[in-house]
């Protein structure tokens, strides 16, 4: 009988070991410091599940940092979330119609400058904004080069609509929270004969019936110029003698984590079947002999370089060069 106890109570010692995880206190302290900085509560089942998450998160990104690579990686708002979690809120989930095998873009020969920022050449760029839990990249993406399009044209910086992007432009492919593309975004834009600013038609990260006003139209596209695939250097054409292009490519799980440096990844997909996030090329440049794309995110501006990226240029990078784009501006 006493050995049967015993065996018992190792077993159920054994049980416990397995069943429920261990944290150091030092796990605890940090994700606790992590949810105070982000704001975060949760009920006591929720707080083991996002500490378990959290805690893998923050392993992997120690392990990444302390390897030799060209890119750091930190916590950041989504540092209590697994990947597939990550990927289900905020990217595109089905594969796009990206297939500019002949795009309209011509570029010229050169020579390009070693570098380009149009966040320096006034005032062209708007500020980073947030997507929020909805696949609508691509509305980001759309404003954010048409922004910049219209205002190297007329001088005047304006804030566009995602919202009437994510409620109205069905027509063209695209699929609200649910995802599309820039080129398609643009084409809307040009056959519904404008987008609203920000503030006339506001963001609300969820998808509504379409409330255009054409009396409230405040930028127009003449033209769509699809950039052919894979053609990286007419992106450069079009970034050092144009503006800023929208582009798509594939995130992974490593990029959910990105802090600072050049981006460059072993494990992403460089095919247009493949991507799955939308943003905009704002310039480029080089760092210790490695090219790079300046990007503007849509995560807010918390995340990343105050919520822009550096990513490897020249390689198709993660399918980089798969579907770019920019729209001629009607002024
Ligand atoms: C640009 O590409 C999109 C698909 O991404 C396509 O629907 C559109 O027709 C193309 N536009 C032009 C002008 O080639
Ligand atoms: C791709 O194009 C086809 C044909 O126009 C359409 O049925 C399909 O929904 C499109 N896919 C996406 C993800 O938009
Ligand atoms: C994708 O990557 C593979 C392996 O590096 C390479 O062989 C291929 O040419 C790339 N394809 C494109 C379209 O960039």
């Amino acid at each position: 009988m006493a050995i049967h106890i015993t065996t018992l109570l190792i077993l159920t010692i054994l049980y416990c070991v397995e069943s429920t995880p261990l944290f150091s206190s030092e796990d605890e302290y940090h994700f606790k410091s992590w949810m105070s900085k982000y704001n975060r509560r949760y009920d006591l089942e929720e707080y083991y599940h996002r500490l378990q998450i959290f805690t893998e998160n923050k392993k992997m990104i120690d392990r990444h940092n302390a390897g030799n690579h060209k890119f750091t990686m930190g916590l950041n708002e989504f540092s209590d979330m697994t990947f597939a979690e990550f990927k289900k809120t905020f990217l595109l989930t089905e594969p796009q119609n990206c297939s500019a095998t002949k795009g309209g873009h011509v570029s010229t020969n050169g020579p390009y400058p070693d570098s380009v920022d149009w966040r320096e050449k006034g005032n062209y760029v708007t500020p980073v904004k947030n997507q929020g839990p909805c696949g609508s990249c691509w509305t980001f993406s759309t404003t954010g080069c048409l922004e910049s399009v219209t205002a190297i044209a007329t001088g005047k910086l304006l804030l566009l609509s995602e919202q009437q992007l994510v409620d109205c432009a069905q027509a063209f492919n695209n699929h609200g929270c649910n995802g599309g593309l820039p080129s398609q975004a643009f084409e809307y834009i040009k056959y519904n004969k404008g987008l609203m600013t920000e503030q006339g038609y506001p963001y609300t990260a969820q998808e509504a019936s379409c409330k255009f006003k054409p009396e409230m139209a405040a930028a127009f596209v003449k033209e769509v110029v699809n950039i052919t695939k894979y053609d990286e250097m007419g992106m450069v054409d079009a970034v050092a003698r144009l503006n800023p292009v929208s582009f798509a490519y594939e995130v992974t799980s490593d990029f959910m984590h990105y802090k600072d440096g050049v981006y460059s990844s072993t494990v992403c997909h460089n095919t247009t079947d493949m991507v799955n996030h939308a943003v905009l090329a704002v310039g480029y440049g080089e760092e210790n002999s490695t090219p790079y794309w300046i990007v503007k995110n849509s995560w807010g501006t918390y995340w990343g370089m105050n919520g822009y990226f550096l990513i490897e240029r020249g390689k198709n990078m993660c399918g980089l060069a798969a579907c770019s784009s920019y729209p001629l501006p009607l002024v």
